[in-house]
């Protein structure tokens, strides 16, 4: 069994450049001054990545967000990574006044404003904002939004690629969410608490994070969550065994 588990991530990064390469080399083909722009080569690779690969890994995992995002997402909504907007999809609509989406990658914002559009949101009249920052630059989404206006965060497969994400989690929620009872809905792959698949996750994260742009195997995230005083807390299960290397931390936490 550890030998096909070993071998996953690297098929999977075999399988990820049949996806990505394409794209990008259309684009370098359209525009061969992108061989100066590594950054926006990245970014290019993976929105082309994502927008074949995304939509299945989404329909494998809607029933876990479906009961995470439809009755819990509310309010003023926001969500870290972004990408092509598929959570939109599960909004209880009548129940989100404004959703903000944090997406830094630019690549991803046509995908992003197409969903928007058909969860019925718009950014001209002000229910949907989109901001082209990373989720660890704090400041700079609370100068946006202001701070503790926000009723839920939504971070799906983000928090893996998310810079010192240990301590982005608790300033983000604790400065942009109201209190009481803002909320976070959290589907992301961590650390396996499996020893052996954390070895595992450890030896090909730097590869991994430099095809990915920046996710990691080995984000500790199901423990980092727990830093933040939380008055609520409903972890979730995912039909995903403990030794997986895409282990599952899933969960609502409302402060
Ligand atoms: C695996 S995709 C998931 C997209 C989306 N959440 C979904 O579930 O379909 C990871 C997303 O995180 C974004 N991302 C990468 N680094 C980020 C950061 N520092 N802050 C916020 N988002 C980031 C990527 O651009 C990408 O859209």
């Amino acid at each position: 069994m550890w030998i096909p588990l070993f071998l996953d991530p690297p098929l999977q990064l075999l399988y990820c450049f049949q996806l990505g390469l394409p794209p990008t080399l259309r684009a370098l083909w359209a525009n061969p001054r992108l061989l100066l722009r590594p950054q926006k080569l990245r970014n290019i690779f993976m929105a082309g990545f994502w927008a074949v690969f995304g939509p299945g890994l989404d329909a494998h995992s809607a029933p876990a967000k479906r009961v995470l995002v439809t009755p819990h997402a509310s309010g003023v909504v926001l969500e870290i990574g972004a990408g092509h907007g598929h959570s939109l999809q599960y909004f209880e609509r009548a129940a989100v006044d404004r959703y903000i989406a944090v997406e830094p990658n630019e690549d991803m914002h046509p995908g992003l404003r197409r969903s928007i559009a058909d969860a019925g949101l718009s950014e001209d009249d002000g229910t949907a904002l989109i901001l082209p920052f990373g989720a660890h630059e704090v400041g700079r989404i609370a100068a946006a939004v202001g701070e503790g206006q926000v009723d839920t965060i939504i971070s799906f497969l983000t928090l893996c690629s998310v810079p010192n994400a240990e301590q982005v989690i608790p300033t983000l929620c604790l400065t942009l969410l109201k209190r009481p009872g803002g909320t976070l809905l959290m589907y992301e792959h961590c650390l396996s608490p499996v020893w052996s698949s954390r070895l595992i996750q450890r030896f090909w994260s730097p590869a991994w994070s430099v095809v990915w742009n920046g996710c990691r195997l080995d984000r500790d995230t199901a423990r980092w969550v727990e830093q933040v005083p939380w008055s609520e807390k409903h972890v979730g299960e995912e039909d995903i065994p403990d030794w997986h290397l895409f282990y599952r931390a899933v969960g609502r936490y409302v402060l």
